[in-house]
Formats: structure tokens, sequence, C-alpha cells
């Protein structure tokens, strides 16, 4: 069954002088529900526009987005953010630094719902969110108590991974998650991402700029340039799929833009 459809999805951006930016240039997407998309491009290519367009942060300039076979295009990210789970680059970014680690997941997990998270949290999610922390093996039910701004960049993104996939979300987001972290906590937050999302069974769309975390996880593999999707590997393909390869490819990229850039330049002069 289909979780994720992108039909002809364009975005341009208007910089400085109104020049104009095509971040994205006909996105044509399906993703399988139990799908773990690794995309992978280059600074610049579109992927995170991709991301904020398919959570509803923003809009595209044309184009379907639907979840479940539900065209959600005209929905707002709140409305998208109970089937939409999202974790950023800044460990900074999904958790209240000043509340503690057990306060932050009540949160995540009382979103959207009624509830009184003070003074007396209810047993049962306190009870819960030890279990959860617990299942996680790396201790941090030991740390419930303190502030979240104690706990390490690597040690609060997976917190933060924990909230985004609380309820089970339809897909989840992952926009370059572990790329400012120190290697160790880089592995170990993908080691628990893959843990996350083997026993919920979430549709995950990861960005990431690095090939041996593409070629290691997910189930299939994409290269975005230029807001177009310009390679796409799944089963085989994507099981065989080396780092070098995915290096090679990027190498080719760079010489077509390389060889655009000179046509373009020699089309110009023959015309001044
Ligand atoms: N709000 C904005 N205003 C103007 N231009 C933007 C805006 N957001 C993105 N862009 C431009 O759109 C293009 C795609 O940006 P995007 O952030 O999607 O790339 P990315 O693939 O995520 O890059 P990175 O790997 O560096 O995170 C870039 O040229 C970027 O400068
Ligand atoms: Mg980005």
């Amino acid at each position: 069954m289909t979780c994720l459809q992108l039909q002809n999805i364009t975005k341009t951006f208007h910089g400085d002088g109104g020049v104009a930016v095509r971040a994205l240039d006909g996105i044509n997407l399906r993703i399988e529900q139990g799908a773990f998309v690794v995309m992978l491009g280059s600074n610049g290519s579109g992927k995170s526009t991709l991301l904020q367009i398919i959570a509803g942060a923003d809009a595209p300039d044309n184009g379907t987005v639907y979840l479940d076979g539900q065209d959600i295009t005209q929905l707002g990210e709140h409305q998208r953010a109970a089937s939409i789970g999202r974790v950023f680059q800044n460990p900074l970014q999904g958790t209240v630094g000043t509340m503690s680690v057990e306060e932050n997941l009540a949160l995540a997990a009382c979103r959207g719902r009624r509830f009184n998270l003070a003074p007396a949290m209810q047993r049962g999610l306190q009870d819960e969110i030890r279990q959860r922390l617990e299942a996680l093996g790396i201790g941090l039910e030991n740390r419930m108590k303190q502030p979240i701004a104690t706990l390490s960049g690597g040690q609060r993104q997976i917190v933060t991974l924990l909230m985004a996939a609380w309820h089970q979300p339809r897909l989840l987001l992952l926009d370059e998650h572990t790329a400012a972290l120190d290697p160790q906590s880089a592995e170990l937050v993908l080691r628990m991402t893959g843990n996350i999302v083997e026993q919920s069974g979430i549709t995950v769309v990861m960005v990431t700029h690095s090939m041996e975390q593409a070629v290691s996880f997910g189930d299939r593999l994409m290269i975005v340039h230029h807001g177009k999707i310009v390679l796409d590997l799944s089963g085989v393909e994507k099981h065989r799929a080396q780092p070098d390869e995915l290096r090679r490819h990027f190498e080719e990229l760079r010489r077509t833009d390389l060889l655009d850039e000179s046509v373009a330049l020699l089309l110009r002069d023959q015309y001044v």
C-alpha cells in the first residue's frame, strides 16, 4: 500500500534581487508503507525543501501531496503533525531544554490530546515513559528527572526521535538528524533509529550526506540533484550499492554541471 505520493511538485524561491531558485523541479514519487528511504544530494539540491513540503511547513507552487491516498496538499503543518513526525539536524530543536526528559516525553505523549501534565504526572504515563526509555537499552531511564539540556547531543536526539515516533506517525522525516553529532554519537543515534523504525514499522525518509549511512541503512536510496530525483535504487540494486559507486555518481553529476556551465558561457560569449 502506498503511504506517500508526490505528484509533479515544484517550488521556486525568490532570493536577493528577485533571483529565482528552482528548488524542486517536478518531483514525482511514490513511497510504499513501511519503506525506509535514504535521500542523498549535494548542498542546495532541494532535500530539505522536499521534506518541508511533505510536512506542510511550506507549500508547493504546483503539485499534489497524498498521504494514504488522501490529498493533504491544503493541510497545514499542525494538521499533519499527528501523521508526520520529524527530527532535524539541531539536537536543541525538538525538545525543551529546561524541562526534564520525562516532561519532554510527556509533552509528546499528550500532543493533540487534552492533558494535565503538572503537578502530578499520571502514573500510567510515567510508567510507559520509563518502559520506552528502558527498551532503548542505553540507561536513559535513570535520567528521566534531569533537565534534557544535561544530556549529550546524541542522547537528546534519541529522545527527540522517541518523541517523534511516540504515536506511531504514518511517516517519519529525518533531516540530517545525525549531522551535528560526533561519529560515535551519530552511530548510536542511527542504531536507535533503526531499532525504533524496525519495531514500529513506520515509513521513513532520512536525509543524509553520508554515503556509508546511505548504503547500510534503508531499503531504498535516492539522489536529489537540482530539485529532481536523478537516482532511485531499491531491492537488490539498493542492497548492492557501494559508497564508491555513489561517489562516482556524484562526480558524474558534477562533471555534467561543469559542462552545462561551460556550454552556457560559450553560448553567452557567442551572443554578446
Ligand atoms: N526560504 C528560502 N528562501 C530562498 N531560497 C531558499 C529557501 N529555502 C531554500 N532555498 C534555496 O532552495 C534551494 C534548495 O534548498 P534546500 O535547503 O532544500 O537544499 P538541501 O538539499 O536541503 O541542502 P543541504 O544539503 O545544504 O541541507 C537552495 O538553493 C536554497 O538556497
Ligand atoms: Mg537541507
